[in-house]
């Protein structure tokens, strides 16, 4: 049926979406604010949103970093009182990125492992202080080592991937002994989640979860993360023999459905706005709980171009943010968390 035509108006038949204009006019559902909202597909809630937080040595310690303003490394008594207040505003997880002082840091990340190391000691203060927030820690080695890379290395600067697993196992492990919630193995080598699910399960620690950087790309936008753990200098080389091509989405498919099948319980894309695709594809496919990482250069893109007065910040943070949920996601780790979950109680 095709829509009478009138005066001035031309009619393009109607189709399975309702009648053609000028009955069908979309504009009359933005017409008003509360419309609008009422008609909202997609809405960023503050339980959607895990703080990424660096940390470091010694006490009373709040350290700013350059390439990501707003945001600090602290050690860990400065640690309970940022996490105390970002759990106050209803953040239900942080994720512990840890600083290693250099005399710390070996050829096989073996820090990584120590039950005393800075990320166990800021789990136990935080699961001590701040018992109803989630705490998440990544299982890679590259915080640990002095070539910067995520696992170990042979004589011809290779990264093995077998090896690597097993020091992974043991600091998994040594984190969930600590009272980490979620294990987040972040270094994409192969067959990690598997052995790392059994090494969880045979400690009798079969309640953790795994959170699987199940497609992580091997990205520039990681650029500042490393200038915020003092690991920019280490790294040899790059990272394109474990970390995806950002060519390639298919294979996106193939790793996710790895890391499911070996007993993830979330999986996670990374970096975020440029991967929006990938978000939509992993999650159409697999329907699991999916995250996202908004990670640091991401972060400090929006907060140059808001500091030079070219983006409204909090419009944007918002904005980028609600674009993962559209995308699919169930959750995002940002940078932005703490002030975003203020923005959004102040309305
Ligand atoms: C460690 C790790 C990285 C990030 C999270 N975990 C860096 C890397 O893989 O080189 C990046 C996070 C960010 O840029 O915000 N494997």
């Amino acid at each position: 049926m095709t829509a009478p035509s009138r005066p001035g108006f031309s009619s393009y038949g109607s189709s399975a979406q309702g009648p053609a204009y000028p009955r069908t006019r979309l504009r009359r559902n933005r017409y008003d604010a509360w419309q609008r909202d009422m008609v909202a597909e997609h809405q960023l809630t503050v339980s959607d949103m895990i703080w990424p937080v660096f940390i470091l040595d010694g006490e009373n310690q709040v350290e700013a970093i350059d390439a990501m303003p707003g945001i600090n490394r602290y050690s860990v008594d400065r640690l309970v009182d940022a996490v105390a207040e970002a759990r106050d505003l209803g953040i239900p997880a942080v994720a512990l990125f840890p600083v290693t002082p250099p005399d710390l840091r070996s050829e096989d990340g073996r820090e990584a492992y120590n039950p005393d190391s800075l990320a166990c000691r800021a789990t136990r203060a935080l699961k001590e202080q701040l018992p109803d927030i989630g705490v998440i820690c990544d299982v890679a080695l590259d915080p640990f080592t002095t070539h910067g890379h995520d696992g170990v290395m042979d004589e011809n600067a290779r990264i093995l991937n077998d090896e690597t697993i097993e020091i992974l196992c043991k600091q998994a492990v040594a984190q969930a002994q600590a009272g980490v919630d979620i294990i987040a193995p972040s270094d994409m080598m192969d067959g990690r989640i598997g052995a790392i699910r059994d090494a969880l399960d045979a400690a009798a620690l079969s309640h953790v979860r795994i959170m699987s950087y199940a497609a992580k790309y091997a990205s520039c936008f990681y650029g500042p993360f490393r200038a915020a753990l003092q690991s920019d200098g280490y790294l040899k080389g790059d990272k394109k023999t474990y970390q995806m091509d950002p060519a390639n989405s298919d294979e996106a498919i193939r790793e996710t459905a790895l890391d499911i099948a070996e007993g993830a319980d979330m999986v996670m894309v990374k970096p975020g706005l440029p991967y929006l695709d990938v978000i939509r594809r992993v999650k159409d496919e697999f329907a699991m709980p999916t995250f996202a990482y908004q990670v640091s250069g991401e972060y400090a893109m929006l907060k140059a171009a808001s500091q030079n007065g070219w983006l409204d910040n909090d419009r944007a943070v918002l904005e980028s943010l609600l674009c993962f949920k559209r995308a699919g996601a169930d959750g995002v780790l940002t940078y932005a968390a703490v002030e975003a979950a203020k923005m959004l109680k102040a309305g």
